[in-house]
């Protein structure tokens, strides 16, 4: 329990209103080349904040896979508790916790199904024993043992030898969250952090407001 009482100094990094990008989606690219090339694990894994149908909060990590001037895609399932979260209340939040390049990226904004086609397309990109994994799973659900859990996978496998084509099934596919606003955060020593906040705009532009760490 020694990191409860460490105080561990963030150095300085050379992130301010001379240096950030004026475009967010290239700032947030160039960072996520950061985690990349750093080899921080899963650099795409980002915190996806929702609000349940009863308006509670609740959170869980999905991966970025796809990323554009339209926004962050992720792939899930649609019966999960996070869809039924997502029929409810479309605004959510995104955090992506690189603590090791001492930087976090917060997105607020609200979040849409694709297409069948464009989840048809991450759909084959996945690996076939992640499809089946994907399959096989009444995601969110609860189930009576691990057990149960294997022989459904393994029915699935039966079914779908290897090569063998897995359709996609109707509950999987991808959302795009559209941002409204993106924190960029970088650590500074004494804990006197770097906040520059983009806010879209009615015209789409974006505006850049520093806030106090
Ligand atoms: C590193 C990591 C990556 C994950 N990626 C995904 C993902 O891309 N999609 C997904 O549905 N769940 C992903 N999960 C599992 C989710 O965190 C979560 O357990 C699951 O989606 C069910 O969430 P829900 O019950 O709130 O809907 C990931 C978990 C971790 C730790």
């Amino acid at each position: 329990m020694d990191s409860l009482k460490r105080h561990t100094d963030y150095g300085s990094q050379d992130f301010t209103e001379d240096t950030v990008l004026p475009d967010p989606f290239a700032q947030f690219a160039a960072w996520l080349a950061d985690a990349e090339a750093e080899e921080v694990f899963e650099p795409n894994a980002m915190i996806l904040g929702t609000i349940d149908p009863d308006n509670r909060p609740s959170s869980r990590t999905v991966l970025l896979k796809g990323l554009s001037a339209e926004g962050f895609e992720f792939v899930t399932n649609y019966d999960s508790r996070k869809a039924r979260a997502l029929v409810a209340h479309a605004d959510v939040t995104l955090l992506f916790p690189w603590y090791a390049l001492k930087r976090q990226v917060i997105v607020h904004g609200s979040a849409h199904r694709l297409s069948a086609a464009e989840s048809d397309a991450y759909w084959n990109r996945r690996p076939q024993g992640a499809q089946l994994a994907s399959a096989a799973s009444k995601q969110s659900q609860p189930v009576a043992s691990r057990a149960e859990l294997d022989a459904a996978l393994t029915a699935l496998e039966a079914q779908y030898p290897e090569g063998a084509t897995v359709p996609r099934p109707e509950n999987w596919g991808a959302y795009r969250v559209v941002p409204r606003v993106i924190e960029f955060w970088a650590g500074r020593s004494r804990r006197f952090h770097d906040r520059l906040v983009f806010t879209r705009g009615a015209d789409d532009s974006w505006a850049i407001t520093r806030l106090q760490p």
